[in-house]
């Protein structure tokens, strides 16, 4: 028998990076591709590029450049190179005249393509270069090849339309288009027949679902009907803007018994000066108002954030307003970044960009301060009994088993393997600095 041809594939950057490469992943399965994780047995290797954060392209070319070796060996190697940063102006250009070998690039609305360039490089020996400025209709029906079989993402919408003065994805991702609720229900069917028990909503903005469609639908509704699911145990969703969070869609996790006590929602400043060169249209009053309202609907609500430091102009006293609010808001956890200028973003051209001296120094005490925050979080579980999904063995103790609370507590706990995909009751016996230790009872 003809042995299997493999695919390499490799991913930077975000979840919607991840799920585009599942579905590149599926599309190659359905081809009869198999997977592997050994880039000198692949007969197509794929760079899934992301350009949020700086050092990306460095990256990429770096691993490009090694890539050299492995086509002059093997002629019938297919390189492809996609993602984010192939969107971002000139990028396309420079990976065509610069590697040679490399033989696909595409951007992030034509992925659904693949197929057809691979066909074409294999059948014509071209090479194919297919970037589209303005997104498309979505695609329904590309098959999906997950990591997990027990948790999935679902996309909702594709792109954003807010325009943060640091933020590239608008650029790269277009404009905000919702999926039709029927096409998102019979994913999720389908997901749940397979025997998958937690989805996630994602999109960049997932408050602002729904609009332009016919016949009206918004977020708060959408997260209903799918409570609505037989046979799902647990919803989620991220991320949310601050400012377009509303009060229905809190209410619906109230209501909702599927729908997890967690919220991600990324604050990026506590300084309203900051927020408003930041364009995110909300003040760090009406965002603390918020943080006020959801723990008063939903006590021990799971929150989580993203903060940046060193944003153009950030003072001293800007800084130490995140500080305090990080401390007041008191979260699970946050994702802290270093502010990075990209090209092509107003941020860019602000004057009184921060040196990095500051950066790092702000981005450390940060840290500390967030790190801090988690523990005391954590230890307010210790001696409590808590629903775990348990989603397979614990990553460093395979004589343990992994899994999350309804907050989004990573747990690792004494407990049947049975249990794998299951709901399961665990006991918290002792809080670590970013996770907790438990026993199924
Ligand atoms: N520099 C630093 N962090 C950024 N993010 C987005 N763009 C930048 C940038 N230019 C962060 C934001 C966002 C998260 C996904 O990445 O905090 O919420
Ligand atoms: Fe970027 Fe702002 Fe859109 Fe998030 S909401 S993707 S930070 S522009």
């Amino acid at each position: 028998m003809r042995e299997k041809l493999k695919y390499y594939i490799e991913t930077w950057g975000c979840q919607m990076n991840e799920e585009d490469s599942e579905k590149l992943s599926g599309m190659l399965k359905a081809m009869s591709y198999t997977r592997t994780d050994i880039k000198e047995e692949a007969s197509i290797i794929i760079f899934n590029t992301c350009c949020v954060r700086e050092n990306a392209e460095l990256k990429v070319y770096g691993n490009l450049g090694a890539l050299k070796k492995l086509k002059q060996k093997n002629q019938d190697l297919v390189i492809a190179v996609c993602g984010c940063m192939m969107q971002q102006k000139g990028m396309a250009d420079t990976i065509i005249d610069k590697y040679p070998f490399v033989d696909i690039i595409f951007g992030t609305h034509n992925a659904y393509k693949f197929p057809e360039y691979l066909n074409r490089v294999k059948q014509e020996g071209v090479r194919v270069k297919e970037i589209a400025d303005k997104e498309t209709e979505i695609v329904e029906g590309i098959p999906i090849d997950r990591e997990s079989n027990i948790k999935a993402f679902v996309t909702i919408m594709y792109g954003c339309n807010n325009f943060c003065t640091y933020c590239v994805v608008p650029y790269v991702r277009g404009r905000e288009r919702s999926r039709k609720p029927e096409d998102i229900e019979k994913e999720i069917k389908e997901l749940i027949s397979k025997g998958y028990k937690e989805i996630t909503l994602l999109g960049q903005n997932v408050n602002s679902y729904g609009k332009g469609l016919e016949p009206a639908i918004d977020f708060a509704e959408l997260l209903r009907r799918i409570n609505n699911i037989e046979g799902l145990e647990r919803i989620r969703f991220m991320t949310s803007h601050p400012k377009d969070l509303s009060e229905d869609v809190i209410y619906a996790i109230k209501d909702c018994d599927k729908l997890c006590e967690q919220i991600h929602l990324p604050v990026q400043s506590g300084s309203s000066r900051i927020l408003k060169k930041m364009n995110r249209n909300y003040d760090r009053e009406m965002y603390l108002e918020l943080i006020r309202k959801i723990k008063n609907e939903i006590p021990n609500v799971g929150l989580t954030t993203d903060i940046i430091v060193g944003f153009p102009g950030e003072t001293e006293e800007d800084f130490e307003e995140t500080l305090s609010l990080i401390k007041e808001v008191e979260y699970d956890s946050a994702f802290t970044f270093i502010y990075s200028r990209r090209k092509y973003t107003p941020a860019d051209i602000m004057e009184e960009q921060i040196d990095d001296h500051t950066k790092h120094d702000r981005f450390n005490r940060l840290v500390d301060v967030v790190n801090e925050i988690s523990a005391k979080k954590n230890k307010e579980y210790e001696g409590k009994v808590v629903e775990v999904l348990v989603e397979g063995p614990s990553k460093n103790d395979a004589s343990k088993l992994m899994g999350r609370t309804r907050t989004g507590k990573l747990v690792n706990f004494l407990g049947h393997k049975s249990s794998i995909g299951e709901l399961v009751q665990v006991k918290i016996t002792k809080a670590m600095s970013f996770s907790l230790m438990g026993e199924e009872i």
